[in-house]
């Protein structure tokens, strides 16, 4: 992916994550499933929906087909944006989920599909809970060779339903889809094979392997002893 023009300093193109691609000139995505970390703030949402948006997702979120708006409040990075594919193929389906609208995208599958859900494993998602409706979309609606675009997957899901996920993500990848997903779940950045990229708040982003993930870190230490993290922690 490339960043065609840098048009000055105002939102999106001071946001650090937006900073480190201009510097970089570009972000490679060359393992099936690419993971985004960073702190609250780096820029993780900007760039995935700059993604979706390159990539001719609805940026509210959805598949291709999906068309609404209700607030717009997609940055315009999008539009500078070039995706490249490397291996030369179209995906053949695919699906944006964007942290901060899912309910829309509920509303709308139900508008969209009369005929009793069936991508969606038989339920409108508004009669599941938020967990229950993404692990529904995801078995039912995500299918072979898709680009999958996810943002912070795991405010919907359990331990386990972080678990399951990444037991779908691999049965996905093996059928040739893609991932790209921003998360700060210890969980989700353990995706075998999967490429960590994190956000530093001055904006590089850097290649990490699981281990050396700041979220992977702070959660090792904090479980080892949490009452010692906390009191530490607390007594500044
Ligand atoms: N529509 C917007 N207009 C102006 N600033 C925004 C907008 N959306 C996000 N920002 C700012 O851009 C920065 C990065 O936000 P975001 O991409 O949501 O970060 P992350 O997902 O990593 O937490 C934040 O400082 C946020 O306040
Ligand atoms: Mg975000």
């Amino acid at each position: 992916m490339r960043l065609d023009e840098v048009p000055g300093g105002k939102y999106p193109f001071r946001v650090p994550a937006v900073r480190g691609l201009v510097s970089a000139g570009e972000l490679r995505f060359d393992t099936p499933v690419t993971l985004i970390a960073g702190g609250n703030g780096s820029g993780k949402s900007t760039l995935i929906e700059g993604i979706a948006v390159a990539a001719g997702f609805n940026p509210e979120g959805g598949s291709t087909s999906f068309n609404f708006a209700t607030r717009p409040s997609e940055s315009s990075l999008g539009e500078h944006l070039t995706l490249v594919r490397t291996a030369g193929r179209k995906p053949r389906t695919g699906f944006f989920l964007r942290a901060e609208s899912y309910y829309n995208v509920a509303t709308e599958i139900e508008r969209l599909d009369e005929n009793g859900f069936d991508s969606y494993g038989g339920v409108s998602p508004h009669h599941r809970s938020h967990g229950e409706s993404f692990l529904d979309l995801a078995t039912h609606r995500f299918g072979p060779g898709g680009l999958y675009l996810l943002d912070e997957p795991e405010a919907a899901l359990s331990v386990q339903g972080c678990l399951a996920l990444l037991v779908r993500m691999a049965d996905l990848v093996e059928s040739g889809s893609q991932f790209i997903i921003a998360t700060h779940s210890p969980i989700l950045l353990a995706s075998p094979g999967a490429t960590i990229l994190e956000i530093d708040p001055a904006g590089t982003i850097d290649r990490v392997p699981f281990d050396r993930a700041e979220a992977v870190v702070m959660t090792r230490a904090f479980l080892a002893d949490p009452n010692r993290f906390l009191t530490k922690l607390m007594a500044g």
